[in-house]
């Protein structure tokens, strides 16, 4: 189990570690696939993604690709190669998101491009991808790989779309939804769909499982866009408040801006003269001040409300069981390790 994780046993409700050990030894099998795959004769590649693998992460893609595939009837061994794959498209996607948004901090450490320098965090972060589609294509599910390659294309739209708007806080919720779906979302939804599609005798079950990931995902991000207001980094891993200082409007901030509109000139000075610590505390004030993360938490609530439904046409039984607290568990969490 990875440190994080461990972390999480010390405060209830354990739905993390709980669905870990739910599909032991699967998910150890999980991790030494993942370190197999980053091996290389270039040694500075495996050293970057070491860094990041080894420093802990909750293992949410997997889990998730898992128990859905358990759900579904999948034997034991079925889905380790797609959910590590699951895992190294996440990590590509952190190795180029710490360039992107010059994060310090990860997972409690310095960042990779902190500690390796943008470049070798850009290129083993396009290994690790180039890897993950390897694995995919060996899977040989032609429609998931096509699947796959539009979700990775979205991503890349939601982070460029994000850029484009970056110092605007003047983002509305259908262009914040239409971001967090791209970036976050897809993969989430991407993982359910390859677990139901394990053992598919049933396109709509497949359908199905894909929307609840798209509904899990989003309500994780909202969740992680909350946290990067109200967690300090000894509970989040990383820096608070760095959306705000990279201009990023996330959600609290939309919503603030709509109860304190005079708050819209506050972040336009951020980009315009750049972000100095007084300037982001005052807006962080500001922020916390407004029901904004109330509402921000009740917009995540829905969500989970939705993705719990979608369950509820899965049969019962303790992959699904698990699955219910999670999907409560991602949107509780007070830290984001
Ligand atoms: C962080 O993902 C990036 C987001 C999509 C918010 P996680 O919160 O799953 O990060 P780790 O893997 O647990 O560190
Ligand atoms: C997630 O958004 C971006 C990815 C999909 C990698 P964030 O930028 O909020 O993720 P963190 O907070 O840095 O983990
Ligand atoms: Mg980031
Ligand atoms: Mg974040």
């Amino acid at each position: 189990m990875s440190e994080a994780l461990s972390e999480t046993t010390q405060q209830p409700p354990y739905p993390l570690p709980k669905a870990y050990s739910l599909l032991s030894p699967a998910m150890e099998r999980i991790e030494a696939r993942i370190e197999e795959t980053t091996q290389s004769a270039v040694r500075l590649v495996p050293e970057v993604s070491n860094h990041l693998t080894g420093s802990g992460g909750k293992r949410i893609r997997p889990i998730l690709l898992m128990l859905i595939a358990r759900s579904n009837g999948a034997g034991a061994g079925q889905g380790l190669d797609l959910a590590a794959a699951t895992e190294l498209f996440h990590s590509a996607t952190l190795l180029h998101d710490d360039v992107v948004d010059l994060g310090h901090f990860r997972r409690g450490v310095p960042a990779a491009p902190r500690i390796y320098g943008n470049a070798a965090s850009v290129l083993v972060g396009d290994f690790l991808l180039a890897k993950a589609f390897g694995i995919v294509v060996q899977h040989g599910d032609l429609d998931l790989l096509r699947e796959l390659s539009r979700v990775v294309q979205n991503m890349a739209e939601g982070e460029v779309m994000q850029l484009i708007r970056s110092g605007q806080a003047t983002l509305s919720m259908p262009g914040y939804e239409e971001i967090i779906s791209g970036k976050t979302a897809g993969l989430f939804s991407w993982c359910c769909r390859a677990g139901a599609s394990l053992n598919a005798d049933n396109e709509h079950r497949v359908n199905t499982a894909a929307e609840y990931g798209r509904a899990f995902g989003m309500a994780f991000q909202v969740t992680d866009d909350i946290l990067d207001y109200t967690a300090p980094l000894e509970e989040s891993g990383k820096d608070l408040a760095n959306d705000l200082r990279q201009g990023k409007t996330t959600l609290p901030l939309l919503l603030a801006c709509e109860q304190d509109p005079d708050l819209l000139k506050a972040v336009a000075g951020l980009s315009q003269d750049g972000p100095t610590e007084e300037k982001c505390q005052e807006i962080i004030r500001r922020v916390l001040k407004t029901s904004a993360i109330g509402r921000a938490r009740d917009k995540a609530g829905e969500l989970v409300s939705r993705a719990k439904e979608l369950l509820g046409e899965f049969p019962d039984g303790p992959a699904i069981e698990s699955l219910r607290e999670l999907t409560s568990y991602i949107v509780n969490r007070v830290t984001v390790r």
